[in-house]
């Protein structure tokens, strides 16, 4: 049984400011997170693949958020037996979750779970993003979280990395 599981969502393809990026920011931040705490990773991936174009993921995702959807996920969802701190690693879409994001979570049922929101963004944040979790999963444990430029991802990994580390530290977690 596992107490930490990271779960993530991320994209790659065309983003904004970092232009076309193979490996999406959120993934290489919860790849290092996994490795320091020696956890698990679940990664989120929506059933069909978001378009690689910007603009068109943003009317899709768009969309989604207006329509409060819980879209299907391609993945068979993990054992959830046991755990008590899920990271969650996901990009500020609008100021929410991806909606997949919210797919995850109602199925792995959040009660008596701590949430460590960790959100990649280009500007805005966390934005509404923990508030969006406090009030979904009233039964959880909503943390302080982490908000990562994807620039900053991409272009400075060291700086990322070393924001990652102390985040996790002085949330008690031993590396
Ligand atoms: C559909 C969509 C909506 C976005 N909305 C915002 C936003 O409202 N605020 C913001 O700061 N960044 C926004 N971004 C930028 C992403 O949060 C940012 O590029 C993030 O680092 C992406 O993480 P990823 O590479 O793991 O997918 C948006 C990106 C997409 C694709």
């Amino acid at each position: 049984m596992v107490d930490t599981l990271v779960v993530f969502f991320s994209r790659s393809g065309e983003n904004y400011e970092v232009g076309c990026v193979e490996k999406g920011s959120g993934r290489i931040i919860a790849d290092s997170a996994s490795a320091m705490l020696g956890s698990p990773e679940y990664e989120i991936v929506r059933s069909s693949d978001y378009p690689a174009s910007y603009e068109e993921c943003s009317r899709e995702a768009e969309k989604e958020r207006m329509e409060n959807a819980r879209p299907a996920l391609r993945f068979a969802m993990p054992s959830m037996d046991g755990v008590r701190n899920v990271i969650l690693v996901y990009p500020n879409w609008w100021g929410d979750l991806p909606m997949p994001v919210y797919s995850f979570l109602d199925a792995a049922g959040m009660d008596g779970r701590r949430i460590y929101p960790i959100c990649t963004h280009e500007g805005n944040g966390i934005g509404m993003t923990d508030r969006c979790l406090k009030q979904a999963y009233p039964g959880a444990e909503v943390m302080r979280g982490l908000a990562l430029r994807g620039t900053v991802v991409q272009g400075k990994p060291d700086e990322a990395e070393a924001a990652l580390r102390k985040y996790l530290s002085d949330s008690g977690f031993a590396l």
